[in-house]
């Protein structure tokens, strides 16, 4: 994150606590939200994880809700043809606003896609003013600790039952999330995620794209600071990002020690890719709170010949696979990276004027 939003988001999440004990403590009543409530709701959600950090979403204010828009300008055409992961990442945002609105002081009530499937209103959000709990509040310490980690995990092992646990809490927001536990189904599904990756490591338009969005600008992008073994100087491509995490053999993964989460739906359209982002988002920040580090892999779901042979290893009736995440334990006391950057909240808020 850029140094600005460090200082800003930061004081923001503080405040935000400080206030929301003072609220828990029942001797205020809730209060309804006004202009500095939304811009901090907001302030806060744009720190939602994006394919590529591309952060493809705007909000609007409409009375007394919050609109999240997608930002199809934001796309990535060769990867994401169909705008999957844009809609994925916005499920992924509206889960953190919904986060975010309960630690400001509000209860989110969601409805999906109001204008259909074909339109880019992804969801509103009513917000009704509710004393936050102290669970709210401390989802909100995890949403601004929550970052994507590259880096090779530790070989402590992430036990069968701490995966279960992040998977059931993803399937609360909508999606399936299978914890795969089995041995026999892992070997195939990491070949899977092997393929994805040589396939598209093999594809300059992919590999093109990819780079693009490598230190793309101030605001938005993955820095390269925060993605391994990466060299542009000495003209490498780079992998999605890194191959670290891959192992060299599918048997050194599977007799490692990490665990691993397929977010899938019954079908594929954009009311599925909203549930995926948020259950995405859900199980993400439960992992935070527990110490562990999660990769989202998007790969195997954009490359058709491996999205189609998951597919047939899912199991009814959420067979259309969404997303898949590894997770894992990270050196403790190893330096902490620079925090990806978010794009300014006056870009991203419509309808409301700023503070004086
Ligand atoms: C839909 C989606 C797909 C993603 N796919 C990958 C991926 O394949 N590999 C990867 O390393 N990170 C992936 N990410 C993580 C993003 O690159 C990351 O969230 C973004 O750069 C912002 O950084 P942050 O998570 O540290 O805030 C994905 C994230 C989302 C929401």
């Amino acid at each position: 994150m850029n140094s600005d939003i460090d200082r800003t988001t930061e004081g923001a999440i503080g405040d935000t606590i400080a206030d929301g004990q003072a609220a828990a403590t029942g001797l205020r009543p809730a209060r309804e939200l006004g202009p500095a409530q939304f811009r901090r709701i907001v302030e806060l959600a744009r720190l939602a994880p994006s394919v590529h950090n591309t952060q493809p979403w705007w909000w609007q204010v409409s009375g007394t809700s919050l609109e999240l828009w997608a930002d199809r300008e934001r796309g990535l055409p060769v990867s994401d043809p169909l705008g999957r992961n844009l809609v994925i990442s916005c499920g992924a945002a509206l889960h953190h606003t919904a986060v975010a609105a309960e630690a400001v002081g509000a209860r989110a009530q969601i409805e999906y896609l109001p204008k259909g499937a074909d339109s880019d209103l992804m969801a509103r959000i009513d917000l009704v003013p509710h004393h936050p709990s102290v669970e709210a509040l401390a989802r909100l310490t995890m949403l601004g600790q929550r970052h994507t980690d590259r880096r090779r995990f530790t070989s402590w092992p992430v036990p069968d039952e701490s995966v279960a646990h992040l998977a059931e809490e993803g399937r609360r927001w909508g999606a399936s999330v299978l914890a795969v536990t089995d041995r026999a189904l892992r070997v195939e599904i990491e070949d899977l995620l092997e393929e994805a990756r040589r396939r598209q490591q093999g594809d300059p338009r992919i590999s093109d794209e990819t780079e693009a969005w490598i230190d793309h600008d101030v605001a938005d992008g993955v820095p390269s600071a925060t993605v391994p073994r990466f060299d542009g100087a000495r003209g490498e491509r780079p992998t999605r990002f890194d191959s670290s995490l891959i192992a060299d053999t599918t048997e050194s993964v599977v007799r490692g020690t990490d665990g691993l989460l397929v977010v899938s739906t019954p079908d594929d359209g954009p009311l599925s890719w909203l549930h995926a982002g948020a259950s995405l988002s859900a199980l993400w920040l439960l992992a935070t709170g527990h110490g562990l580090s999660v990769v989202p892999l998007s790969q195997a779901v954009e490359v058709e010949r491996t999205r189609l042979a998951l597919e047939r290893l899912l199991p009814a009736p959420s067979r259309v696979p969404q997303i898949l995440a590894r997770v894992g334990w990270q050196e403790i006391g190893r330096g902490d990276l620079p925090r990806s950057p978010r794009r300014p909240v006056d870009e991203l808020l419509r309808g409301l004027s700023r503070p004086a």
